[in-house]
């Protein structure tokens, strides 16, 4: 059943904040900076730029253009401008892939809670780097603890949504997002003055493009989707709450450069710090939560206070970033819920949380006492992972550039895109031309690609 009581973004500082927060998470902070060490460094930076710009802001227009026209959730926004078609599955993958991402997104998010109270507590002080992989592995496995993280989080993202679009969502992105830039350039300055920060900065800045091959090419733009929330309707659904007179193309190119700025900047914190304490750049996944420790001790230890502060101001970052977005996938489904089921949004959005709360304990006890436990040679965390990550948002995200590429009205695409007429006819059919072709059979070549098919 549809339902007329929706909210709106109030201001178009609101829209650009909520919808940069939702890009913005651990994607950009953890994991933008180990695929940039794992690939090489500058010349990787250099292919994710291009494809955001090719790819990320035209399908990013898309999800816009699709959510504010049907003004409504993302399963039944397919509905609306397709109805009586098949293309109603295409949101419901949506809602699904949203609940999925969260369920184990808020496992790592819960971890940044942890660390900051490790940071906090001074437990980084005189420890070898053995032992900070001792204490990550050891906290990841504990029975308990990442599951108090785990519902703390989910709870405190509860929080924000039962407060609704506009003194939820919008009001706490206003506080956030400043909050996190200030942050990450009070990091930025701290780290590039570090002794030996300039090897850190010359592989940021200097490509080398002889180590460019297939997967720096499909890592960049994997890594472009997933930093963007592009593909599972998220940024489909802000867009609903949005009012006539926002510029989408502009609302799209502000939400990317923020995203793009962030992730580059959290490169500019960690491969100064790691190369000034001889780290290697490609350490993987566990250059945050493993290294990072081990930086600011080694770098700031003859400081002990500031060792402190800065931990635990970089954790707070972190928390932050991914409250923003685990804030817009819990959105997605408790929109569908809300609008769908004719259930109150406390309601819908209780379900979403405990169900959340199930799912992602399973997820996190996959990782210490189920590691045994394995699918297809994946624990559970890394199954979700996977599927989510590397299936459902290129399926979700090939679908809907097809859809406003070559199914959407042509009228209906430029009343949406040429914000009163006012976008230059050209860029209106770059774009289109883009998420007729470009975008779908790129988005087809990762898929394949990831699938082992190629
Ligand atoms: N973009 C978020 C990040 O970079 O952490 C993660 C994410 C949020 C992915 C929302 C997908 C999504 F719909």
């Amino acid at each position: 059943m549809e339902r007329n009581d929706r909210g709106n973004f109030g201001s178009k500082l609101g829209v650009i904040l909520a919808s940069a927060g939702s890009a913005v998470g651990l994607g950009n902070i953890w994991r933008f900076p180990f695929e940039t060490g794992n690939h090489g460094g500058a010349a990787f930076i250099l292919i994710y730029l291009g494809c955001v710009l090719l790819m990320g802001i035209p399908i990013l227009v898309a999800e816009f253009m699709i959510g504010r026209r049907s003004r409504a959730n993302t399963a039944r926004a397919y509905q609306k401008l397709a109805p009586g078609t098949q293309w109603r599955w295409v949101g419901r993958l949506c809602v699904l892939t949203g609940f999925l991402i969260l369920s184990y997104y808020s496992v790592v998010a819960g971890w940044t809670l942890e660390f900051i109270v490790q940071a906090g507590t001074n437990s980084f002080a005189g420890k070898s780097p053995a032992e900070f992989i001792d204490l990550f592995n050891n906290f990841v496995s504990n029975p308990w603890r990442p599951l108090i993280w785990l519902i703390v989080f989910l709870l405190a993202t509860h929080f924000v949504i039962v407060r609704g679009v506009e003194k939820g969502i919008e009001q706490s992105a206003k506080i956030m997002m400043p909050a996190l830039f200030i942050l990450l350039l009070v990091l930025v300055g701290c780290a590039v003055s570090l002794p030996g920060a300039g090897a850190g900065l010359k592989f940021l800045l200097e490509p080398d493009f002889s180590k460019v091959n297939a997967s720096v090419l499909l890592g960049a733009m994997a890594q472009a989707f997933f930093s963007l929330s592009l593909g599972m309707g998220c940024l489909c659904t802000y867009a609903s709450y949005f009012r006539k007179d926002t510029d989408l193309p502009k609302t799209a190119f502000n939400v990317a450069w923020i995203d793009t700025a962030v992730a580059v900047l959290a490169g500019f914190i960690i491969f100064p710090a790691a190369f000034s304490v001889g780290i290697q750049p490609d350490a993987g996944p566990s250059l945050i939560f493993i290294t990072l420790p081990n930086v600011f001790q080694q770098a700031f230890g003859s400081l002990p206070w500031l060792s402190v502060i800065l931990s635990v101001m970089f954790y707070v970052l972190l928390a932050l970033a991914a409250l923003t977005s685990t804030i817009s996938l819990h959105e997605v489904v408790t929109a569908y819920l809300h609008e769908e089921f004719n259930m109150t949004r406390k309601k819908a959005a209780w379900l979403v949380t405990t169900g959340c709360i199930v799912i992602g304990i399973f997820c996190s006890l996959s990782l210490g006492v189920g590691k045994d436990y394995t699918l297809f040679g994946m624990t559970l965390f890394d199954l979700f992972d996977y599927v989510t990550a590397k299936i459902m948002l290129p399926v979700g995200g090939f679908f809907i550039s097809i859809f406003a590429g070559w199914y959407i009205d042509r009228k209906i695409a430029w009343e949406e895109i040429s914000n009163n007429g006012t976008l230059h006819p050209l860029i209106y059919k770059v774009l289109i031309f883009v998420l007729k072709f470009i975008a779908p059979v790129c988005i087809a070549f990762i898929l394949i690609n990831e699938l082992g098919l190629l």
